[in-house]
């Protein structure tokens, strides 16, 4: 059982992990490896979909920086973070970041694994880590950059600056902003639940990949994967639905 987050299965097929690392939610080792185990469950036996969050005021202050210690130890803890983090992004569903607070590092480089950020207004992201006089180890430079662009993430993680919630909407870091986060992750992960959940992993797998090869490559995993999509129940009950319905009627089975 993890000790420094939870996990809670609900009713409504969404998945809530809430990190729970004392005030400042560092990512220390232990942490790392609790949220890497639950990705792997959450693989392993997918709800519908998945909500990650932290604290109120810090969502997570990124590394526990009391654990550093010299260029040796950097391999592994490096390796740990990419690890439970890569697992998060492999989540085969539909997995929101609720940010209230501070999402500072580590942090905000959990948030950029996941496949959407909803933020509250008194978030803040930022990868301070070159304030240590390091540079960010938890995929920050390779995640933040395919998502915000090169020169945006060169400034972020070049001067450490950090960023509020509208200014993470404007430069697409965060997907919305709203008085309520939680409230509204939940609503928009209970939503997506009860979609054609093999559709839906289907299409993050396609969009994750193509991000990493040729646009020729990428539209050949589409296709694919649209094939693929025919192939399961959900679209026999969708297309069906479609057709005697009109659209947007279709109660999906998730198979
Ligand atoms: N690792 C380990 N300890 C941390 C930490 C981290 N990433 N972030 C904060 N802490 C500790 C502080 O050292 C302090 O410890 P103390 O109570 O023993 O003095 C405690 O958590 C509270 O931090 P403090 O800075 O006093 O709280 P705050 O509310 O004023 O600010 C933050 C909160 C998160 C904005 C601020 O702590 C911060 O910027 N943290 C560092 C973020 C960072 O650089 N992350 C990248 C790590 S590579």
């Amino acid at each position: 059982m993890p000790e420094l987050l939870t996990l809670d299965r609900r009713d409504d097929g969404v998945a809530v992990v809430t990190l729970a690392n004392g005030k400042v939610n560092a990512l220390s080792r232990a942490l790392v490896t609790e949220l890497h185990e639950t990705a792997n469950e959450l693989s392993a036996n997918p709800p519908g979909a998945v909500v990650i969050t932290g604290g109120d005021r810090i969502f997570a202050a990124g590394a526990d920086i009391s654990e550093f210690g010299g260029a040796e130890e950097a391999g592994p803890i490096t390796q740990l973070i990419h690890g439970a983090l890569d697992a998060i992004a492999a989540i085969p569903r539909f997995v929101i970041a609720s940010v209230s607070g501070y999402a500072l590092g580590g942090g905000c480089e959990l948030a950029l694994a996941c496949d959407y950020r909803i933020a509250g207004p008194k978030a803040v992201f930022g990868q301070p880590e070159i304030l240590l006089g390091i540079i960010p180890g938890g995929g920050g430079t390779q995640r933040l950059a395919r998502l915000v662009g090169p020169s945006t993430a060169k400034a972020l993680c070049i001067t450490g600056a950090q960023v509020n919630a509208d200014e993470a909407l404007r430069i697409g870091l965060a997907d919305e902003v709203v008085d309520d986060a939680m409230a509204r992750a939940l609503e928009l992960a209970a939503e997506v639940a009860r979609g054609p959940l093999q559709a839906q992993a289907l299409a993050k797998q396609v969009i994750d990949a193509g991000l990493s090869t040729s646009l020729e490559e990428g539209l050949r995993g589409e296709q694919a994967a649209f094939v693929a999509a025919f192939g399961t129940e959900d679209s026999k009950i969708g297309v069906a639905s479609f057709l005697e319905h009109g659209p947007g009627k279709a109660a999906f089975t998730g198979n």
